[in-house]
Order: C-alpha cells, then sequence, then structure tokens
C-alpha cells in the first residue's frame, strides 16, 4: 500500500482575518441575514498573525498532511496587483509544514473572491475562468517545485448552489440556469488549471474536493420516493464526476431545472476528493413547482446534522466506479460535546478502514477541521474543531479531548495499515 496521508482540513478565509473579500462585503452590507443567522467574522480565528503556533498543534497532532487554501483577495488585491507581501508569508507557511513533514495540500478555490471579481466577472460570465486561471498561474509558478497535491475546486457544486441557487453566499443570484453556465466555467477553468500544472510538473496530482451526501428514500415501497431520491443523487452526487467521463454536463430534475452542456473534461482529474458529513431522506411532494423534499430524519450535532458513519463507506464505494484514487478531503462534526466527537472519529474511521481491506483506492483522510472556525452562515456558533478557540480571549487555542484521541487514532492505525500492506504482499 502506498502511504496514507493523515491530516486535518482548513481553509485560507475561515481561520484568517484580517481580510477583506466578498464575504467581509457581505457582512458589511447586511446581506447574510437567513433564517435569524447573522455570521459574524471578527477576523476568523486570527491564523493569519498566529498560523506558527497553529502549525506546532499540527506537528503535536501527529499528521503527514495538511490541507489548507489561499485566499485569493489577499494575494490579488487589485485584478492587476499581486501582493508579494502575502506571497511570501504563503512561502513561509509551505516551507515550515515541509520542514516538518507534513505534506501540504492546496485548495486554490474555497468559496471566496476578491470583491472585485464580483464586478469584472463572476463565475457565470465566461471570462471568469480567464481571470481565474491567471491568478493560478501566479500561484502555480510560485509553488510548483514544493506543492503536489493540488485541490483546484472545493465543493463547486455547493458554492454554485448557494451563490446562484439559493443566493445566500455572493452574488446572492437565484437563477438556476445561471447557476449551471457558472459550475460548467469552474469545471472549465479546471482543466485548464490541470494541463497548466501538468506541463510544470507530469507528478503533480490534481483534484476536486466534492461534498457528497447519503440519499435515503423515505419509503421503500413508494417508486417515486426512489424516483426523487434517483434524480436528487444523481444530481449532486454523480453529476459531476459523470462529466469527466461523458464530457457532458447534464442536469435533469423535472419542473426545476433542465441543463445539457458539452464540457470535454477527458477525464481530466487524479483523485477525487471526498467531503463527506451526513445522510439525507427524501420523499415525493405533491407539487407543480417542486417535488423533491429532502430533510434530515435525525439531527443529532449542532449544524443539525445525522451522524450515519456507514455513509463514508457507501460513498467511498460509489464514487470508487469511476476508477480514480480518492483522499477522504473532509470529515468531521460540530458539536460540544467531546464524547461524541471521538466516537464520530472512531466509527467514520472504521468504515474507512474497511473500504480499504475492501480494496477501494483511499490514500487519505483529514478531518475536518483544525481548530474551531468561521462556519459561512453559521459563524462562530459551529465547532469542528480538535482545538477549542477561546473568542473571548484573544482567540486562545486549547486542545480538546478529541485532539488526542485522533492522534492516538492515527498512531494505532498507521499500525494496523501496515500490517495490513504487509499481508497484502505476501499474497
Ligand atoms: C464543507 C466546506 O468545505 C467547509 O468550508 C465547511 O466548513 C465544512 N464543510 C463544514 O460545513
Amino acid at each position: 500500500m502506498k502511504k496514507f496521508f493523515w491530516g486535518v482540513a482548513t481553509s485560507s478565509f475561515q481561520i484568517e482575518g484580517h481580510i477583506e473579500n466578498d464575504f467581509t462585503e457581505w457582512e458589511k452590507e447586511g446581506k447574510f441575514k437567513k433564517a435569524g443567522l447573522e455570521p459574524i467574522y471578527d477576523n476568523g480565528t486570527n491564523h493569519w498573525l498566529i498560523w506558527k503556533d497553529d502549525f506546532d498543534l499540527l506537528k503535536e497532532l501527529g499528521v503527514n498532511a495538511y490541507r489548507f487554501s489561499l485566499e485569493w483577495a489577499r494575494i490579488q488585491p487589485k485584478i492587476n496587483q499581486f501582493s508579494e507581501k502575502a506571497l511570501d508569508q504563503y512561502d513561509r507557511m509551505v516551507d515550515y509544514l515541509l520542514k516538518n513533514e507534513i505534506e501540504p495540500f492546496l485548495t486554490l478555490h474555497h468559496f471566496t473572491h476578491p470583491i472585485w471579481f464580483h464586478e469584472f466577472s463572476p463565475w457565470h460570465n465566461d471570462n471568469s475562468i480567464e481571470i481565474f486561471y491567471n491568478y493560478v498561474e501566479k500561484i502555480v509558478m510560485r509553488f510548483k517545485d514544493r506543492i503536489k497535491f493540488w485541490i483546484t475546486f472545493n465543493e463547486p457544486l455547493v458554492w454554485v448552489m448557494a451563490g446562484y441557487g439559493e443566493g445566500n453566499f455572493p452574488p446572492g443570484i437565484k437563477n438556476p440556469e445561471m447557476m449551471m453556465i457558472a459550475l460548467s466555467n469552474i469545471l472549465e477553468a479546471h482543466k485548464k488549471i490541470y494541463d497548466l500544472i501538468k506541463s510544470i510538473n507530469s507528478d503533480a496530482k490534481i483534484g476536486i474536493a466534492n461534498h457528497f451526501i447519503v440519499f435515503k428514500n423515505e419509503r421503500d415501497w413508494f417508486l417515486l420516493d426512489k424516483a426523487v431520491r434517483n434524480r436528487i443523487d444523481q444530481f449532486f452526487n454523480r453529476m459531476i464526476p459523470d462529466a469527466f467521463v461523458t464530457n457532458k454536463l447534464i442536469a435533469n430534475l423535472p419542473t426545476i431545472l433542465k441543463f445539457e452542456r458539452e464540457i470535454e473534461l477527458d477525464n481530466k482529474i487524479d483523485f477525487w476528493g471526498v467531503n463527506y458529513y451526513y445522510r439525507l431522506f427524501t420523499k415525493f411532494k405533491l407539487s407543480l413547482d417542486n417535488p423533491f423534499h429532502f430533510y434530515t430524519k435525525h439531527p443529532e450535532t449542532d449544524t443539525g446534522w445525522e451522524i450515519y458513519p456507514k455513509g463514508i463507506l457507501k460513498i467511498l464505494k460509489m464514487i470508487s466506479n469511476y476508477g480514480k484514487p480518492i483522499i477522504i478531503t473532509e470529515n468531521g462534526i460540530a458539536i460540544n460535546n467531546e464524547e461524541v466527537r471521538k466516537k464520530f472519529l472512531k466509527k467514520h474511521l472504521k468504515f474507512v478502514y474497511k473500504a480499504i481491506k475492501d480494496n477501494i483506492d483511499v490514500r487519505g483522510y483529514f478531518y475536518w477541521s483544525l481548530t474551531d472556525n468561521y462556519e459561512w452562515l453559521y459563524g462562530k456558533s459551529k465547532r469542528f474543531g480538535l482545538i477549542f478557540v477561546d473568542y473571548e480571549s484573544n482567540y486562545k487555542r486549547i486542545p480538546k479531548e478529541s485532539f488526542y484521541f485522533y492522534r492516538e487514532l492515527i498512531h494505532n492505525y498507521s499500525q494496523k495499515f501496515k500490517t495490513l500492506a504487509e499481508k497484502k504482499s505476501i499474497k
């Protein structure tokens, strides 16, 4: 078995602070009000200033990999201006990881943009591809000799659904057709970036981190519930991987959305990143507007999600059919009860181990997240971290019980993986 990556995942905006981008702009303009939720960013977790302390905690945690992103608005504050100062700090961060034998997994796009991007070219405009590509080219040239694992986009479908479906992320548009055009442009951008990175380093590994959900029809005897399940599952879990194989981006949710576009992706992806969190139930609703009904049946976490560890195995099996290696780029829970978080970790890893034993090509597991952080629409109220952040006391870090628990799991599983590898090589 090849080296297994044990890590934690973060994203720049959720932790860094000291930045202005499309999210801080929206907060300023009061546009985030949704169901009484109003996220307050207040410098995230202050990571930009104390990243070294966080990286020292990474070392203490015993991970051999770290997934993170760069803040586009910081690096390119204006369309024709790059900040060397920001790039220098990211240089130091990457070097520090490498010095400590922690493999950096770099996400190029994780939900946020410079404010100017929305003026020139939100993702529904074709020129967004070029604009993002120009930015990425700069990053690739800078980090090409140090970054081997690239994630071009984090949860592209989730982002377009928020930005163009529900409209509660910037640019705040509610238009399904534009949503699909934005997604198609994002996938085009992925392909261009893939070609760029490969032309510089053919050994680099390039993937996309998708959000996968287990969907279960409410009534087994009711065919329409099953039909609803299959349509939603196709749209949410398989539409993007399918597009890589068929070169067609197809969405078909009767009464809501019908879209088809040729897109020459030519299966240009080296691994699928799996972000897995929960299961949803589906039901047919007698409605001309929207027959698709989906919901959480057993809300257990602070974000109201079900804890469904077996689901990770189901998703791994499903995505393994696409024939690419898999990296679990996110899996985690927002909860204040440490017993529950520990159990969550233990149970999910049990199923990851089972997947590997069943010959599914899983190459890594990243817990979301290292520290508590800014959880988008929920602000700081939902705590996913292995490390508590005391926002009242100068962003003080306090490792939780699960921090030590995950460390032990990594240690024990590394031994188990070795034994498994030895057994396999005997055969
Ligand atoms: C998915 C996203 O990539 C991340 O930004 C978010 O915080 C976690 N899931 C938890 O919701």
